[in-house]
């Protein structure tokens, strides 16, 4: 049997105020589609820990900074539904453009301080985009748990944040990034890089690794971070944006791994952009 799909707000509420009446707990998995096992480990979460599942799907237009990537970015909801529908997920909600910004829509969510920096300086409005779009789906699932990926590490706290300062009562659960074989992150814009270019990205996440190696082992966190930098440049068709060691709990820049930290980079791959990051343990 196929999951159910609702693509209006007066469904979706239909539904969750039937769960909410049964006394279900509800989780919601929030995603632009073109689902990938990444995608597939937080339902299998959010099933672990709630009663009932709401995975949405609405690639969001406002956290785009580029027509470009806007247009290109995958979008597969068939298969989405079906890779779905055996995970036992209960509900796909699919919204269009005019239902999640009706016209005369006016409000952004703007979260300071951990939205700053690292994607958030690279991407202006990105962040902006992303927490008026997940409070609004936190809002209309009433969910009482929400799953992300610590793939998207600035996302996952920027999210955080917002829930906490606007009174939302929704636990954030951050689930642990899904890799490849070879180490690369999966992203729903890995299918879009050209074969010439799929091992170079895999190399970005080595390097990511070498240097969190290197500093768990006490090697100097510039000196770690600069070996780092040269073996990315390295890469064929790569260009750095950022490779930064920040605090793991609010992502304050940290010249030394003196406590929970965590290492995070973003390059481009021709017009693709890939981010990643790990945790790196302290050592004083
Ligand atoms: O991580 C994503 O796919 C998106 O940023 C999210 C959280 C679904 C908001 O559009």
């Amino acid at each position: 049997m196929g999951i159910a799909i609702c693509r209006t707000r007066e469904e979706l509420r239909d539904r969750v105020r039937g769960w909410k009446c049964d006394g279900l707990k509800i989780a919601v998995v929030p995603t632009m589609g073109a689902l990938h096992e990444g995608h597939l480990s937080l339902v299998r979460a959010a099933l672990a820990r709630a009663d009932r599942v709401i995975v949405t799907l609405f690639v969001n237009p406002r956290q785009f900074n580029s027509a470009a990537d806007l247009a290109a970015y995958p979008r597969t909801e068939h298969e989405d539904a079906e890779k779905l529908a055996p995970l036992g997920a209960h509900l796909l909600y699919v919204p269009d453009g005019e239902e999640v910004y009706p016209p005369g829509f006016a409000t952004s969510v703007s979260v300071t301080g951990v939205s700053e920096g690292l994607c958030g300086a690279f991407r202006p409005g990105h962040f902006d985009g992303v927490a008026t779009v997940v409070a609004k789906l936190f809002l209309q699932t009433a969910a009482d748990y929400a799953f992300f990926g610590e793939k998207d590490y600035q996302q996952l706290l920027v999210v955080r944040r917002m829930a906490c300062d606007l009174d939302i009562p929704i636990e954030v659960v951050g689930c642990p990034t899904v890799r490849e074989s070879d180490g690369l992150a999966l992203s729903s814009r890995n299918r879009r890089l050209p074969d010439d270019t799929r091992g170079a990205a895999a190399g970005l996440s080595a390097a990511l690794i070498a240097a969190q190696t290197d500093i768990e082992a006490g090697v100097p966190v510039a000196k770690a971070l600069d070996e780092a930098r040269v073996a990315i440049a390295a890469l064929p068709g790569c260009r750095l944006e950022y490779l930064e060691l920040r605090a793991a709990h609010d992502l304050a820049p940290l010249p030394e791994a003196d406590r929970p930290a965590r290492l995070l980079v973003a390059a481009w791959f021709a017009d693709i952009r890939l981010i990643d990051n790990v945790a790196v343990n302290h050592s004083g």
